[in-house]
């Protein structure tokens, strides 16, 4: 470990993604729960999500770093801290990404786990970006990894239609280049919404116990109505203040990067941002509510398919349980 005095940026300087290979499509979902894909696509845009089927978030984890190491000169061993967002660790401890450090034979670096439920990735990349900018670290696995199957109910109609299994990593460097990197974040945190969204059990205050498993405590219980409605407020609010802040305006944008929670919840972003549809990343209706791992999907994404640009102004912006929400400004670095 060095300290050095000069503040740094940090960028983002390699991307990768893993998607399982099983599809459940909301035409299985129909022959399962009281639903329809009308019902999914009108209410949600979810056509169709991934099933881990073999494995568990670790093992995602390390699909999605390998897939990005093809794509760098940074071997694993160079790696200083692996962060994994999450809210399906492997168990409760040791952390995943101790896991992750192993199986990926980062043998020099130091990690943890970050939960943040569905804004867990910005939290992870802020605090990445900021041990960078700190000088004390130079190569940072950001990771967002969700195996969501593992705490939904499929007899639950409310939530079984919502989430999918995905995992995505990003590699944070340092720069030189004052232009590009993380530029700004916004992030907040407000636990008077714990009772609208959580896994009821299985933790401290519930440990698991007959009672808990037949209370069915151990899957994600969800008011749907009472999140949406803050979620559209929070994303939307914070998406537009921190481009004021930065005196971005529409046009300074090439991409809004939403975390894939809802379609409608992200037309509300857009539309408060004034950004227009074609410059919106979506990935929810191939993968539903990956939580993790949305908002690097997207990136890994849009860039492999060339629709990103070094130089281009990206803001990301999520919402989640806690509550928790925000949004960082960037301006992507890679060719
Ligand atoms: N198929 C058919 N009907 C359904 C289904 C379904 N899958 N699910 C619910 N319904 C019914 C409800 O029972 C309700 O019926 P009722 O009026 O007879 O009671 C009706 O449809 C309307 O239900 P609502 O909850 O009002 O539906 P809404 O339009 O709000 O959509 C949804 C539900 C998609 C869950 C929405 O509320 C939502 O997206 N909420 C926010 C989700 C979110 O952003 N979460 C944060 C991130 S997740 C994380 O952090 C882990």
């Amino acid at each position: 470990m060095q300290f050095q005095n000069k503040k740094k940026v940090a960028t983002i300087t390699a991307v990768g993604m893993y998607v399982p290979e099983k599809i459940l499509d909301n035409k299985y979902l129909e022959s399962i729960v009281d639903t329809s894909d009308e019902w999914i696509m009108t209410r949600t845009g979810i056509r169709e999500r991934r099933i881990m089927e073999n494995g568990a978030t670790s093992d995602m984890a390390v699909k999605a770093c390998e897939d990005l190491f093809k794509t760098t000169s940074v071997k694993p061993e160079e790696i200083d801290v692996i962060i994994v967002a999450t809210v399906t660790p492997d168990m409760l401890f040791p952390a995943t990404a101790c896991l992750v450090q192993e199986k990926i034979g980062a043998t020099k670096a130091w990690g943890f786990d970050l939960s943040a439920a569905c804004s867990a990735f910005l939290f992870a990349l802020q605090t990445g970006a900021s041990l960078i900018e700190s000088g004390t670290y130079k190569k940072v696995l950001v990771i967002g990894s969700d195996k969501m199957s593992s705490i939904v109910d499929y007899t639950d109609r409310n939530t079984c239609i919502l989430f999918g299994d995905l995992a995505s990593a990003v590699l944070l460097e340092p720069t030189e280049n004052q232009n590009i990197g993380i530029k700004d974040s916004m992030l907040f945190s407000d636990g008077s919404g714990k009772d609208a969204l959580q896994m009821k059990a299985g933790g401290s205050l519930n440990p698991a116990s007959h009672e808990t498993i037949d209370k069915k405590w151990h899957y994600i219980y969800q008011d749907g109505k009472a999140v949406f409605k803050v979620a559209v407020k929070g994303m939307a609010d914070v998406s537009y203040e921190i481009m004021k802040r930065n005196n971005l305006t529409s046009d300074d944008v090439a991409y809004l990067v939403p975390h894939q929670a809802n379609l409608r919840i992200i037309d509300a972003t857009a539309e408060r941002m004034g950004i227009s549809k074609e410059k919106v990343m979506i990935n929810i209706d191939r993968y539903g509510n990956t939580t993790a791992a949305t908002i690097p999907s997207c990136l890994t994404e849009y860039y492999r398919d060339g629709k990103i640009k070094k130089g281009d102004n990206l803001i990301l912006a999520a919402f989640g349980a806690g509550y928790t929400w925000g949004a960082i400004y960037l301006t992507w670095g890679l060719d």
